[in-house]
């Protein structure tokens, strides 16, 4: 098993392709990316052996941009027999020997074709976990939810089609824990716009849930640039958050009704915030050029205005990784000159579209 599977949003292979090779390459592993144009994976395999199981334990999954999950994987297995699918995969599974494996997910690419599979999927995972039990390769006590299984793997087979799948493994700390990469959120009937689950997403993702509280509560102000309807800044009210809520639109009245807002009908490239007040959050999910946003985004760092940012970047243009590392790299060399110490991360969420979420917090 020597290639990394790569999940990600259909249509994105490209900028995975791109990122996977020039990270791999940082730590020097080289090896060269399958693009299938929309299949919602890439295949990158690594020359030398042992070193996709290295980036799959090295290269934080939370630091890949357009990647949703990764896996160890080995060649893709053909033409399972119908009557038999199960014993190939436990073939593959002979060399590993797995040990230290808790759980096996079956699961697919996020494109409509491998979804219609779905359903096989979470059959097949029943007979499948028994039968890798029965050979001693899956052990409760490797089970990722449980921290003491943090340097366990779990086993994955990924399926692509009809009697087609990649067999392989994840490192539990270092792995999506979500079905497809996927987190599930429902839509909260009250919000007022479905935008809201992208900040929903993008607090989950980038901040850890025991430091939600602390980080973002009743006692702070936050600003979100481009705030209309309200689906960004309901995500802030929710949590306790006094925001000015900057647009020139029109703010959902329930939103007004929580007193918990104050809208600005200003431009959000010219707003500041109220003399004497301690911004602590900025939001920003204006349409506009990603370099423009990042200059905005920088100047409300680099002035102070604020502690911690979550915005998104649009990605309407075709070299979508370079417009994405150009900004980063001008947000980090901006925020460095001026002598700040920073938290970066960006991440192509699932409920993004054709763009990306980046969020910075000031240390
Ligand atoms: C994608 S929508 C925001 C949706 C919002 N995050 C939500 O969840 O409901 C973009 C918003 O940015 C606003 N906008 C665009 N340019 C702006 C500017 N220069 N100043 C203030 N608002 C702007 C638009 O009026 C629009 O309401």
């Amino acid at each position: 098993m020597n290639k990394l599977a790569l999940y990600c949003r259909a249509g994105f292979e490209k900028e995975v392709a791109g990122e996977i090779t020039e990270k791999a390459a940082e730590r020097g592993v080289f090896g060269f990316a399958s693009v299938k144009e929309n299949s919602g994976y890439v295949i990158f395999e690594c020359y030398q052996t042992g070193e996709a199981d290295r980036l799959a334990k090295e290269l934080k999954l939370s630091q890949l941009i357009f990647v949703r999950q990764m896996l160890v994987v080995g060649d893709l297995l053909q033409e399972l027999p119908e009557t038999d699918r199960i014993s190939p995969i436990l073939d593959c599974y002979q060399a590993l020997n797995p040990k230290n494996a808790g759980e096996v997910v079956v699961d697919t690419p996020d494109t409509n074709e491998a979804k219609e599979l779905s359903l096989f999927c979470r059959k097949f995972t029943v007979p499948l976990r028994n039968a890798l039990k029965a050979k001693g390769w899956l052990k409760p006590q490797w089970i990722a939810t449980k921290d003491s299984a943090k340097q366990g793997i779990t086993l994955h087979i990924l399926f692509i089609g009809s009697g087609k799948c990649y067999v392989g493994y994840a490192y539990n700390h270092n792995r999506s824990p979500f079905l497809m990469g996927i987190p599930r959120l429902k839509f909260p009937s009250d919000a007022p716009s479905r935008s809201t689950l992208k900040l929903e997403e993008a607090i989950l993702s980038f901040i850890p849930t025991v430091e939600a509280p602390r980080r973002l509560n009743e006692n702070m102000k936050g600003v979100d640039l481009g705030a209309c309807p309200g689906g960004w800044t309901y995500q802030l009210v929710k949590r306790g958050l006094f925001v000015y809520a900057v647009d020139h639109g029109k703010m959902a009245a329930s939103l007004h009704d929580t007193g918990r807002i104050e809208h600005c009908p200003e431009d959000g490239f010219k707003f500041q915030p109220p003399k004497r007040t301690t911004i602590d959050w900025l939001v920003c999910d204006m349409v506009e050029q990603p370099m423009r946003i990042s200059k905005l985004m920088a100047k409300w760092l680099t002035n102070g205005w604020c502690k911690e940012t979550i915005f998104n970047l649009k990605l309407p243009m075709k070299k979508r990784y370079q417009e994405v590392k150009l900004c980063l790299d001008y947000l980090a060399e901006t925020l460095q000159k001026q002598g700040l110490t920073f938290h970066i991360q960006a991440k192509h969420l699932y409920h993004d579209r054709e763009e990306i979420t980046v969020h910075i917090q000031l240390k």
